[in-house]
């Protein structure tokens, strides 16, 4: 069987396709052709270098099968086997694009030991600095006609818009980084013939998008979307140096549960005016729930802790990684900490984090952080947008310090907002009832 291939190549595509470098990336605005480029290459190296292993990625397999699977098996049809198990084309002369996500952080580690001549990031931007230094490992080659090979394609905003605007935009490069590795092919929409032939409308639709969004698709400008979701964020104001707080201040903490994930706790404290220290963190990974509960415990010694909200995944029935009990909030309450579950209303909650950055008018922000809360005041401003919904928070963030900092700053008052009169309730482990999700924050 003959198989023909249709599309010719724009001269962008074909810079993008003649580039030798270890690492090549393509585009940067959208609708620039890229995901036609990168899988077009993969096809045509998979031809030209028989034997070749390849691998290429998308964040979701959802977005995996729309992008890659779908249209490589239209393209393939009748030449190429497709091993859905494998989720691999099989080319007759020995080559196999395999086709893979890493929707969690952790996905990635899917591929160790494992060795491809070619790895392929579609979207880079979506994923994150420490996937894309993973996947590098296992972009190596023992073959004496070809050198390992990463292709990236991007379009401005999302988890991954740092790294690859500094490698590839900025060009700034650290430690073993050579600039002679990196190509970067800009591409936008201008350059596609095809689809402006097809689809004249898209071209509208990009000058219609708001100013900030235009100039990132359009004009593929990297500087509009850094990506950063509290862009308000600043050390030099939310940080403070630690200091004794009175002991008559109100405290409460805050638990973002975790095990293989780190789990992170929280402890505030209120000043008179309303104003919120964040003044201790517990930053645990793999350890047992009673452990955590204990230490959580002896760090509060001699403190008055008037209650301690947690994500809700606490109550959940599960394996508790050895320790007894029948969910997490029950062996944290044998083991002296009370919790109740949290308000975990995304939206809501990271708006109420802006809220409490924001400076009042005194001149200094609702929420200060001590600078002893270091996994706190690394990942707050690391945080950056989902690329689908654009109020929220990625959750291919480490979100586990800013989760816990959102059910804190959920359980209390809005600034300006009455007291609620109800007493505090507290979780109890042996009671039949569901514990209340909200209206726990009267202190
Ligand atoms: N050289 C080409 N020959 C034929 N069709 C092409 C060619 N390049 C791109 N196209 C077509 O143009 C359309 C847009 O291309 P593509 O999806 O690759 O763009 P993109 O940059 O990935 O877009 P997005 O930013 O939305 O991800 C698709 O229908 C694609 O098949
Ligand atoms: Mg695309």
């Amino acid at each position: 069987m003959i198989l023909t291939l249709s599309g010719t190549p724009n001269p962008k595509q074909e810079a993008f396709f003649l580039a030798e470098a270890r690492h090549i990336a393509y585009g940067g605005a959208r609708g620039g052709g890229k995901s036609w480029a990168m899988r077009r290459k993969f096809v045509l190296l998979a031809f030209r270098y028989p034997g070749l292993r390849l691998l290429l990625l998308r964040r979701t397999l959802p977005e995996l099968y729309e992008n890659h699977v779908l249209p490589l098996q239209k393209e393939l049809y009748g030449a190429v086997d497709y091993q859905s198990t494998q989720r691999a084309f099989l080319f007759p002369n020995g080559s196999r694009i395999k086709l893979g996500y890493c929707d969690r952080e952790a996905d990635v580690f899917q591929y160790q030991g494992q060795e491809y001549d070619v790895v392929g990031l579609e979207e880079a931007t979506h994923f994150t600095e420490s996937q894309m230094q993973f996947l590098t490992t296992c972009n190596r080659s023992v073959r004496s006609d070809f050198s390992p090979r990463m292709y990236y394609t991007c379009n401005p905003g999302g988890v991954g818009h740092a790294w690859v605007k500094r490698l590839f935009i900025d060009r700034n490069y650290r430690n073993s980084e050579r600039a002679e590795d990196y190509v970067f092919i800009p591409a936008r929409v201008t350059d596609n013939p095809v689809l402006l032939a097809r689809n004249p409308q898209y071209l509208e639709t990009l000058r219609n998008l708001p100013e900030h969004l235009r100039k990132a698709y359009l004009d593929g400008n990297w500087d509009v979307l850094e990506g950063q979701y509290f862009q308000e964020f600043d050390r030099s104001i939310h940080v403070v140096k630690p200091t004794e707080l009175p002991k008559e201040w109100k405290r409460f903490r805050a638990m973002d549960w975790g095990y293989n994930d780190p789990c992170c706790v929280l402890w505030f404290a209120v000043a008179p005016e309303g104003r919120l220290y964040v003044y201790r963190e517990l930053y645990l990974r793999k350890t047992l729930s009673s452990e955590i509960a204990k230490r959580v415990r002896t760090l509060s010694a001699g403190e008055r802790i008037a209650y301690t909200v947690a994500s809700p995944d606490a109550w959940q029935q599960r394996g508790l990684k050895g320790a007894e009990g029948t969910c997490i909030a029950e062996v944290f309450a044998k083991n002296g900490v009370p919790l109740i579950p949290a308000d975990h209303a995304r939206i809501p909650g990271w708006q109420r984090v802006r809220e409490n950055l924001a400076v009042r008018e005194d001149g200094a922000p609702n929420l200060l952080i001590f600078e002893n809360c270091g996994n706190l005041i690394r990942t707050l401003p690391a945080l950056t947008y989902d690329a689908h919904v654009p109020e929220d928070v990625s959750d291919a963030c480490e979100d586990h310090a800013p989760e816990a900092l959102r059910y804190g700053l959920m359980s209390r008052p809005r600034a300006n907002e009455p007291k609620p009169q109800t007493p505090a309730r507290r979780y109890d482990p042996l009671s039949t009832a569901k514990p209340a999700l909200t209206g726990f924050c009267g202190i």
